[in-house]
Order: structure tokens, then C-alpha cells, then sequence
């Protein structure tokens, strides 16, 4: 495996053809670590992303009692087999979440129903990132949860308390972090807890939640919003899992099939969850060629896959309302790429959440795709690009955040000349095979 550390540089590409398998589902691998804990008994999972994440989750399960064993698997992800006894052990360190939200929040909303007393930091990134949304909620709830900085900042220190209160929850930014970390709380609750969300958020923890026995129920919410419910209380079941691959990693490919006049790329086994696929649905809408072939596995019965097949585009702008934003919000970079090679002005509304990401993804992604010669501005919370705009090789910086890299090394696939990527190792967070998969579909 390549492993990028410093700058990376891609030359642009004559050609971008073949067929690739992706890094298992971010979101979806954590879960099935975390509640492989909480279930009695052996669980197993297949093809579980390997990326930096998703392994700080995997160290934190075994931190807290979990029996671990991790094997490599095709595409450079992983299988897992663990054996828990469902509750978790008081650690007897910190727990490292690294550079990891889904890790910390997740992770708090579990302790706080247990009786340990456990310290969740990570890295700078992390550090600097919002926790005051889980923590209100948690403690309402009745658990201790200590935050540094006025309160709202990692490290967090969680004492649990068994039972905790049931509680009826609005969220207020869209975040299924939040929404995960009450309802994985909610497990531990007197009665029914309920979590209310004005925009519907990947929903995999209640799909698996079902899947493993806990009553969990969705109802529409009002417009367009969704409530959860969770009755507090059931033991949770062991269950295998085969994990699709990750939308938010074939998005990087789709972008590049679309946007580079001479691309045929097939990606294998994506999940296309609805709660997921807003990226593909807004880049057809943008006129980009996708071919979807559904493929039925009975061991993903939870979670709808898809081959898909990207082909170049002759793509137009589009404009996002804030719902649409927040539905594909970790894809927002490599839209803002695939809107400088559309024609016309795209505007990508309400995307102020971008800035509490693993970097500020607004400044990041108009600096960044400015150095290559985007058009392309913030307006408050609104993102606007112009195009189509022909870019040009040039040194820019990733701030360290996997989605920035991945995104500008797409860019330099047909910007002219050579593009330089700064700390572009970030891959390794969510796509540590990237650089190997881009020599492979490259001439
Ligand atoms: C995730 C939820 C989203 C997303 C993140 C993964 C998850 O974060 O950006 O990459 O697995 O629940 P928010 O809940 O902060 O929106």
C-alpha cells in the first residue's frame, strides 16, 4: 500500500477506466463494532472499512472488554470477530478517538448508560470540534458528561448511571451522530425515548438496531423531519454483518467518472441506502451518466447495494436547498468540484455545518478549489460556484481532512499540469487504499 505522508502530487490523467471495489462503509463498520459490544456473545464482520476511524473504534471496543480479532480482507478492508460479554468494562485509559466524531459521540451516548467512568479525547481536529449537542441531551438524560473549553469540547469525561431517563429530544442542527448517540443512550432508558429531527439523517443505527432485536420505530415527522422512537430495556442480539461499500467513498469516483472526458469507471457493492445516495441522485440531476444495477445479497438484507457505473458528462448546475445540503453533507467537497466543471451558476445552500467537520470544509474547499482556478465563493452559509471552469495543476492544502484531499486529488485528475497536495496521508482516515485504486483506473 502507498502511503502518502506529506505532499502528494497527481498529474492530470488521459484516461480513467476500471472497475473498483470500495473501502467498507465508514459509518456502518463503527456500529457494527459498537454494538458487537454491547451484544452477548460472538459477532462477525465482513468488510468493515480500515481506515484510521474505524480502527480507533475497534481499539475502543477491546479498551472496554470487547475480545477483538481483525483480519485483512479484499480491498483493503477488514474482518472483524468479537465476543462480548454486552456491557462494557470501566477502561482503564483513555479512550483515543483520534481524529473520529462518529467514535467520541457514539461512544458517549453508549457509556453514559453503563456504570463506568470513562475520558474520550482525540486529535486537534477533534479537540476543536462541537460536543455541547450530545452532551445537553446525555445529561438530561441523567448521566455526568464533562467537557473542557465552557464545556463543549473533547476531552470528555462520561460517568454513566444505570438506569437513565427517557427523554423526548429535538435536534437542532441535523446530525445522526447526535441522533445515534441518544438513541445508543435510549438503550439503557426507563420507557421510550424519543429523538426528533427536521431533516432525515442516515438512519443505519436504527436499521441495525431492528436487526439485533431492540424496538426501534421511525415515523414521518412534521415537514419532512423524522421521529425516532427506542423503548428502553431489550437485550441486544449478536448478528453477522457483510458491510456495503462506503457512498461517500464512491462519490470521489463518480465525480471523476462524470467530470473527465474520457471515463468509464464501474464501482462494485455501494450502498445506496436512501439515507445515503442524495449524492447520486443530485449528480444525475446535474446530467451526470450513472448506471445502477441493484444487486441483491442476503447478507446485506439490511442495507440496499448497487454497482454503479460512471461515464463522462456533460454536467449543469444546480441549486441545493438546505435539506439537500445536509442530506449529502459529507459530499459536499466533491460536489463543489464536479460544480466547476457544470455550466452555470451552482449554489449549495445552508452548508454552515461544513465548518465543524474534521477542518472548516467552506474555507477549505473555496481556497483549494480557487488555487485551481474555480470560480467558486462563500456567501454566509451558502456556497456559490460558476462554470464550467477549465482548472490548472497548482499546490494545495488539505488542512489535514481526508475529504479535502481525496477531493483535490480528483481535481488534479483533470486539471492541467501537476496538482500538489498537502498532507494528503488524511486519506488514510477513511480511503486508505485511494492512491493505489487512482494508479489502477489512471493512464
Ligand atoms: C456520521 C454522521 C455525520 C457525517 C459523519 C458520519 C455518522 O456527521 O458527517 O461523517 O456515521 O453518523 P454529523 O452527525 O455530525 O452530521
Amino acid at each position: 500500500m502507498t502511503a502518502p505522508t506529506s505532499s502528494t502530487d497527481v498529474a492530470r490523467a488521459s484516461r480513467l477506466e476500471g472497475e473498483l471495489r470500495l473501502p467498507g462503509d465508514k459509518s456502518i463498520s463503527h456500529r457494527a463494532l459498537m454494538l458487537a459490544l454491547l451484544a452477548t456473545g460472538e459477532s462477525t464482520i465482513r468488510g468493515a472499512g480500515d481506515g484510521a476511524d474505524v480502527r480507533s473504534t475497534a481499539g475502543i471496543v477491546m479498551a472496554l472488554g470487547g475480545e477483538v480479532r481483525r483480519s485483512a480482507a479484499p480491498a483493503g478492508n477488514a474482518d472483524y470477530d468479537v465476543r462480548s460479554d454486552g456491557a462494557p468494562r470501566q477502561p482503564a485509559g483513555i479512550l483515543a478517538c483520534a481524529n473520529s466524531g462518529t467514535s467520541l459521540r457514539l461512544f458517549a451516548g453508549i457509556l453514559a448508560g453503563h456504570p463506568v467512568r470513562a475520558v474520550l479525547d482525540g486529535d486537534a481536529s477533534l479537540r476543536g470540534r462541537p460536543m455541547a449537542r450530545i452532551i445537553e441531551p446525555l445529561r438530561s438524560m441523567g448521566a455526568t458528561v464533562e467537557g473542557s473549553d465552557a464545556d463543549s469540547h473533547p476531552p470528555l469525561t462520561v460517568t454513566g448511571r444505570s438506569p437513565l431517563r427517557a427523554i423526548d429530544w429535538s435536534t437542532p442542527v441535523p446530525s445522526a451522530q447526535v441522533k445515534s448517540a441518544i438513541l445508543l443512550a435510549g438503550l439503557r432508558a426507563e420507557g421510550v425515548t424519543t429523538v426528533r429531527e427536521s431533516v432525515a439523517t442516515r438512519d443505519h443505527t436504527e436499521r441495525m438496531l431492528r436487526a439485533r432485536g431492540i424496538p426501534v420505530r421511525t415515523e414521518r415527522g412534521e415537514g419532512g423531519g423524522t421521529v425516532i422512537r427506542i423503548e428502553g430495556g431489550a437485550a441486544m442480539q449478536a448478528r453477522d454483518e457483510q458491510v456495503p461499500g462506503d457512498p461517500s467513498a464512491a462519490a470521489f469516483w463518480l465525480v471523476a467518472g462524470a467530470i473527465h472526458p474520457a471515463a468509464e469507471l464501474r464501482l462494485r457493492d455501494v450502498g445506496v441506502n436512501p439515507t445515503r445516495r442524495a449524492v447520486i441522485d443530485l449528480l444525475v440531476r446535474m446530467g451526470a451518466s450513472i448506471e445502477e444495477t441493484p444487486v441483491s445479497d442476503p447478507l446485506t438484507e439490511g442495507e440496499p447495494i448497487a454497482d454503479l457505473v460512471a461515464r463522462s458528462s456533460d454536467l449543469t448546475a444546480l441549486e441545493l436547498s438546505p435539506a439537500e445540503t445536509a442530506a449529502a453533507i459529507d459530499e459536499i467537497p466533491i460536489l463543489c468540484l464536479a460544480a466547476t466543471q457544470a455550466s452555470g451558476r451552482t449554489v449549495i445552500r445552508g452548508a454552515g455545518e461544513l465548518r465543524h467537520k474534521e477542518s472548516d470544509r467552506i474555507a477549505g474547499i473555496v481556497d483549494g478549489l480557487r488555487a485551481l482556478g474555480a470560480r467558486i465563493e462563500s456567501r454566509g452559509d451558502d456556497i456559490v460556484v460558476d462554470g464550467p471552469t477549465a482548472l490548472r495543476g497548482a499546490v494545495v492544502d488539505s488542512h489535514g481532512d481526508h475529504r479535502l484531499a481525496l477531493t483535490f486529488a480528483i481535481a488534479g485528475l483533470v486539471a492541467d499540469g501537476h496538482t500538489t497536495i498537502g498532507d494528503a496521508a488524511s486519506v488514510s482516515v477513511s480511503y486508505p487504499t485511494f492512491f493505489d485504486d487512482l494508479e489502477r483506473i489512471r493512464s
